[in-house]
């Protein structure tokens, strides 16, 4: 069996708390193996065992791939003038999610394969090595079935968002659409997705029909998640809490109860994680969710790109990185472990978003000696080299 030993590691960030290491569980003086794409040793460099391959870190920082619980990849073409209208006062409301439908529904499979493939591969060159991929512009039987079929063919995390709006077909229908969406449209996605995601929101859908879909989804085996709570307040957080959700997306319109929920679940074997999409606020010129107040109530955060070509077109985690720790009052070291353990939580993994023996060889190495740097130097290329499953990607 193959073994790569990474060395010469500037500071180690585990993610397993210890004494002098805090959250981030960080350890200098440490080397790590790999074999079989698993950690299997991390110990005294003076110690490290003798490997087949050696790759030397050159002083840089070593993290936990980063893990992106929030992405919407499965689309064709994109909104760019929507965004420059939203640049010049135009306010953000949705309702570009339907062209952005017309335009999938018309796309080749290769088409939507390609774009898949080519916003994977970016999100990895960042530092990203586990990304949940959602559908949602399909909406028809047979698209929300083929986006999720292309999206699991690059990742387990596959969730089925057929109620992400009422397509125009249905328009003055909802309680159609949801049939619709609990019946044929559920039973084509399932064989293709882990989870079923719902956007309850204003002009999209009410607490009812999220809780009608989310209740037979989870009766079909599939894990429950929300987007809620974006545009204005509402139902959903508190909803998804009481279902059990794994996770709550966007958060950025909280009530004290809402909080109150969240930091209720927190103490519970699978807590709801309130999963913070900064990315989203930053292209649509819209006030940033309060991590803060999250983080002081105890609830457990998480930071994801919702990469889409609508409200948030960026595929890069240490973006929000940056944007969480200088917008959202999270300290650098809260973010990063949101944007990797936090996530992780988000999409209930515990082989992911962790550096210790046993966990999947998903690391990162960057050209910088410390994390701090994630957010002490935004938007320059600190990510020198991602292993995913143990194999080091091509740059
Ligand atoms: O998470 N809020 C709903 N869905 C996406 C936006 C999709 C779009 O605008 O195309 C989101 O922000
Ligand atoms: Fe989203």
């Amino acid at each position: 069996m193959s073994s790569l030993l990474v060395d010469d590691i500037g500071e180690l960030v585990t993610n397993v708390p210890t004494p002098g290491g805090g959250p981030l569980g960080l350890r200098r003086d440490v080397a790590l193996l790999v074999e079989a794409g698993r950690v299997v040793w991390i110990g005294p460099a003076r110690y490290a065992p003798a490997a087949d391959r050696r790759i030397d870190a050159g002083g840089g920082a070593v993290l936990p791939g980063f893990v992106d619980s929030h992405a919407h990849l499965v689309f064709a073409g994109d909104r760019a003038a929507e965004f420059a209208a939203r640049m010049a006062g135009e306010p953000y409301t949705g309702g570009g999610i339907r062209t952005t439908v017309g335009a999938t529904r018309a796309a080749s499979d290769d088409d939507l394969r390609d774009t898949v493939r080519r916003l994977r591969d970016e999100a990895m060159r960042q530092g990203t090595t586990t990304m949940e991929i959602k559908s949602g512009y399909g909406l028809t039987v047979a698209d929300e079935a083929r986006s999720l079929r292309i999206a699991a063919e690059v990742t387990a995390e596959t969730t089925f968002l057929g109620a992400h709006v009422v397509p125009a077909e249905y328009a003055g229908r909802p309680d159609d659409y949801v049939g619709l969406v609990c019946g044929p449209m559920l039973t084509a996605a399932t064989p293709y997705a882990r989870w079923v995601d719902v956007f309850c929101e204003r002009g999209a859908f009410d607490a009812d029909h999220a809780r009608a879909i989310l209740t037979v989804g989870q009766a079909a085996g599939l894990g429950l998640r929300l987007h809620a709570n974006q545009l204005g307040p509402g139902p959903g957080v508190r909803l998804g809490v009481e279902l059990g959700a794994a996770s709550v997306d966007h958060c950025t319109h909280l009530s004290d109860a809402d909080v109150d929920a969240l930091a209720g679940s927190a103490g519970a074997d699978e807590p709801t994680v309130a999963t913070l999409l900064p990315g989203a606020e930053f292209s649509t010129r819209s006030p940033y969710p309060d991590a803060r107040r999250l983080l002081d109530a105890g609830v457990t955060v998480a930071l994801a790109t919702d990469c889409n070509p609508g409200s948030s077109y960026t595929s890069s985690m240490p973006f929000c990185v940056a944007l969480a720790v200088r917008e959202m009052r999270m300290t650098p070291a809260e973010a990063v472990w949101a944007a990797t353990a936090g996530g992780a939580r988000a999409l209930r993994r515990t082989d992911v978003g962790v550096l210790r023996p046993g966990a999947r060889a998903d690391l990162m190495i960057l050209d910088a000696p410390s994390h701090l740097h994630l957010a002490y130097r935004p938007g320059v290329p600190l990510i020198r080299q991602v292993l995913h499953n143990g194999v080091p990607q091509c740059r």
